[in-house]
C-alpha cells in the first residue's frame, strides 16, 4: 500500500466531456490509476450535459484513452478504472442536477468517503454558479474535506479575479480553494527550487552582478485545435504569460523561503510580483510585443492562418504570440531583463529557461582568437526534454590557443523512465490536500497587476497586429524588446 491509498476520495468532474478533461485530466487520472497510486475507494463523477450513461460514458472514455495513451492502454486495466465511474447528466445552472449529483455522491461506485474533489473544468464564467449551487446542496461544507479546483486563467483580468474569488469565498474557505496551473506540475519547474537551493555552486551567481539576462520561452508548434470558442475571447497574454510563464519567472526569480511550506514560498513569489517594475503606458512598445500567425506549414504539413481557424472571429486580433520585458526592481534583479515570450504554431514545442551570464571582467585573452569568447548559459530545457545544461568554454586540445564551448548537459531523467504528467502530480496533491504547488490569490492579483496596462493597451490598439508565418519562430520585430544589440532569443536547449 503506498502513502496515496491513505486518501480515499470521490471526485467530481465539471465539464467532464470538454476539451481539457479528454487531454489532459482523464488521461492523468488513467496514468495514476495504471501506476497504482489511486486508493481503492476512488470514486468519479463525470459532470456534463451531453447524454451518455455510465456505459456510453465508460466507451467514450475508452476512446479518448486510446488516443491520448496508447502506449499504456490495456483493457483489463481500462476495466478497472471505468468501474470507479459514474456519469451525472446535468445543467451547472440549475440546482436540480445537483440534487442528482448529491444522490450519486451517495451511491460510490468503490466505497464510502467523506472528501470530495470538485474540479471545475469548465468556463471561468460558470465558477461562480457552481459554487453556488454546490453549496445549496450543502456540498461545501468541509464534512471531510471538501475541495474545490479551479484552472487558470483565473478571471480575465484583475477586477474579475477579485469578484470571481469574492464568489468563491462566498461558499468555500481558502483552505479549500485549489487554484491550479498545472505548469507547477512539471518536473524541471518543481527541480527549478532543488537547483536553486540545494547547489552552493549555483546561488552565489545567481543575480545581477553576474546575470545578463533571463529568458522564459514557451513555444508550441500546435495551433488553437477546437478551443477557438475559449482562444479567441483569452488570447496568448492571459491563457499563458500570466499564469504559466509568471510562475515560471518567480521561481527563477525568488528568494530562498524561510521553510518548504506551502505559504512561506508562496510569500516569497508575490514578492517577486510586487518588486516588478509597473510598465508605463508611454514605454509599452519597449515592453510588450503582440503577434498573429498566419498560414504556413508545421513539419512539412501546410497550415491554415489563426483567422481561417474554425470558430474564430472574421478579422480577429487576438494575440497568438506574446513577448514581453519585465524589470525586477529588488537587490537581486535590479537592471537584469527578464525577457518572457510565448506562441503558438511556432517551428518547434521548445520550453525552456535560458540564463545568459556577463563576460568575464577582464579580456585576459585580447589578441587571441579567444577574443570574441562568447558568455556563459544556463539553459534549463522544460520540454520536450526536461534537461539542464550549461554552455562553458574549454581550451581545444592541439597546438595554438583556440577554445570551443562546451555543452554539459544533464538530462536527469533516465530515457527509460517515463514521464510523469504535470497533471498527474497534481492530482495527486488534490486528492492529498497539499496546497503548495497552487495558487494563492495574491499570486494571481500581482501577476494581473503586472500585465494590466499591456492588456488595457491592446483593448484600445485595435487596427493593427503584427504577423508571423505558421512554422517560423515568431516575428523578428519581437526584437524590439531588447536592451542590448547582442541579445538575441534563444530557440534550442
Ligand atoms: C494551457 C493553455 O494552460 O497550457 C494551452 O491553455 C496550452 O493553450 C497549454 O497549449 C500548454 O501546456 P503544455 O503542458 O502542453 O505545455
Amino acid at each position: 500500500m503506498t502513502d496515496d491509498a491513505l486518501y480515499p476520495c470521490s471526485f467530481v468532474i465539471f465539464g467532464a466531456t470538454g476539451h481539457l478533461s479528454a487531454t489532459k485530466l482523464l488521461p492523468a487520472l488513467f496514468d495514476l490509476e495504471a501506476g497504482g497510486r489511486l486508493p481503492d475507494v476512488t470514486n468519479f463523477i463525470a459532470f456534463a450535459r451531453r447524454q451518455y450513461d455510465d456505459e456510453s460514458w465508460a466507451a467514450q472514455m475508452e476512446q479518448w484513452l486510446r488516443q491520448h495513451r496508447p502506449e499504456r492502454f490495456q483493457p483489463e486495466l481500462f476495466r478497472k478504472f471505468a468501474a470507479r465511474f459514474s456519469y451525472v447528466r446535468g445543467d451547472l445552472h440549475e440546482v436540480e442536477s445537483f440534487h442528482r449529483l448529491l444522490e450519486e455522491l451517495g451511491k460510490p461506485k468503490t466505497g464510502v468517503c467523506s472528501n470530495i474533489v470538485f474540479y471545475l473544468a469548465i468556463s471561468p464564467a460558470d465558477f461562480g454558479a457552481v459554487a453556488s449551487n454546490l453549496a445549496q446542496v450543502g456540498l461545501n461544507r468541509p464534512r471531510g474535506l471538501h475541495r474545490i479546483v479551479v484552472e487558470k486563467p483565473f478571471g480575465e483580468d484583475l477586477e474579475s479575479a477579485q469578484t470571481l474569488n469574492r464568489l468563491l469565498h462566498e461558499h468555500f474557505d481558502e483552505k479549500q480553494i485549489f487554484r491550479i496551473d498545472h505548469y507547477l506540475g512539471k518536473e524541471t519547474v518543481q527541480n527549478l527550487i532543488v537547483f536553486r537551493f540545494a547547489n552552493l555552486l549555483v546561488e552565489p551567481l545567481w543575480n545581477r552582478n553576474y546575470i545578463d539576462h533571463v529568458q522564459i520561452t514557451v513555444a508550441e508548434s500546435a495551433g488553437i485545435e477546437t478551443r477557438a470558442g475559449y482562444y479567441d475571447r483569452t488570447g496568448a497574454l492571459r491563457d499563458m504569460l500570466q499564469n504559466h510563464l509568471m510562475q515560471l519567472l518567480t521561481l527563477v526569480a525568488m528568494e530562498p523561503p524561510a521553510a518548504l511550506e506551502p505559504d512561506a514560498l508562496r510569500d516569497e513569489k508575490v514578492k517577486v510580483l510586487r518588486s516588478v517594475r509597473p510598465i508605463q503606458r508611454r514605454a509599452l512598445h519597449a515592453h510588450a510585443f503582440r503577434a498573429q500567425y498566419v498560414a504556413g506549414s508545421t513539419a512539412g504539413t501546410p497550415v491554415v492562418g489563426y483567422r481561417d481557424e474554425t470558430g474564430v472571429e472574421e478579422g480577429s486580433i487576438t494575440e497568438t504570440y506574446v513577448a514581453a520585458k519585465l524589470l525586477i526592481d529588488n537587490w537581486r534583479w535590479r537592471g537584469v531583463p527578464f525577457y518572457l515570450r510565448t506562441g503558438k504554431r511556432l517551428q518547434s514545442s521548445q520550453s525552456l529557461v535560458a540564463i545568459r551570464f556577463k563576460h568575464t571582467p577582464q579580456q585576459l585573452f585580447r589578441e587571441t582568437p579567444l577574443e570574441d569568447t562568447a558568455p556563459n548559459w544556463i539553459i534549463l530545457g522544460l520540454q520536450p526534454r526536461e534537461s539542464m545544461s550549461m554552455e562553458i568554454h574549454a581550451r581545444q586540445p592541439g597546438l595554438g590557443l583556440h577554445t570551443r564551448t562546451i555543452h554539459m548537459d544533464a538530462g536527469y531523467r533516465g530515457d527509460s523512465k517515463r514521464p510523469i504528467e504535470a497533471y498527474e502530480a497534481l492530482l495527486l496533491d488534490i486528492i492529498r490536500g497539499d496546497q503548495t504547488n497552487f495558487i494563492r490569490f495574491d499570486e494571481v492579483e500581482w501577476a494581473w497587476r503586472v500585465v494590466e496596462p499591456i492588456l488595457r493597451a491592446w483593448t484600445h490598439e485595435r487596427e493593427h497586429i503584427h504577423t508571423y508565418a505558421a512554422g517560423s519562430w515568431g516575428p523578428p520585430q519581437a526584437n524590439r524588446l531588447f536592451e542590448w544589440d547582442y541579445q538575441d532569443w534563444r530557440n534550442q536547449l
